[in-house]
């Protein structure tokens, strides 16, 4: 059975831009609720664990930099079948690709920096909403 949660992060390309309130209030009116939220910043060794499943690819570098350049939101949300429809939510890696009425379609400027962060299976979403988050705001 699909779980009841999974794990955001706004970006800092959508965080330095503002998209804060916007993102979160299209993640609420979808009909998510949040369970823990924070403003944080990952340094580069948190970063390099977090996508450590993406350290052989080209990008890499690339990704750790970005991801480490400025604050981000990280939030634990609730919602029936949240995984598979938050990456909806947030539509396709490449924003060109996002579908109408998705957050990456809405403020996403390329593949890179895509405005949003979606855990792509509960047991991911579990183990990244723990990586952010400990006692109370635990997963
Ligand atoms: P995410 O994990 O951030 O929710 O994104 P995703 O599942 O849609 O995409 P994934 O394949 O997991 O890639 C992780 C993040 O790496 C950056 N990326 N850059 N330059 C590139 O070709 C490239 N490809 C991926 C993006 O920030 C992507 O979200
Ligand atoms: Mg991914």
């Amino acid at each position: 059975m699909a779980g009841n949660r999974t794990f955001t992060m706004i970006k800092p390309d959508a965080v330095e831009a503002g998209h804060i309130g916007g993102i979160l209030n299209m993640i609420t009116e979808a009909g998510f609720r949040i369970v823990s939220l924070k403003l944080t910043q990952l340094t580069v060794a948190d970063a390099q664990e977090f996508y450590a499943v993406h350290k052989e690819r080209p990008f890499f570098g690339e990704l750790v930099e970005f991801m480490t350049r400025g604050p981000i939101v990280a939030a634990i949300l609730e919602k029936n079948n949240a995984v598979e429809d938050f990456r909806k939510l947030i539509g396709a890696t490449n924003p060109a690709d996002a579908a109408e009425g998705t957050i990456r379609k809405k403020y996403a400027k390329s593949v890179g920096e895509n405005a949003v962060h979606g855990s792509d299976s509960d047991e991911n979403a579990e183990i990244e909403g723990n990586f952010h988050f400990s006692g109370r705001e635990k997963f």
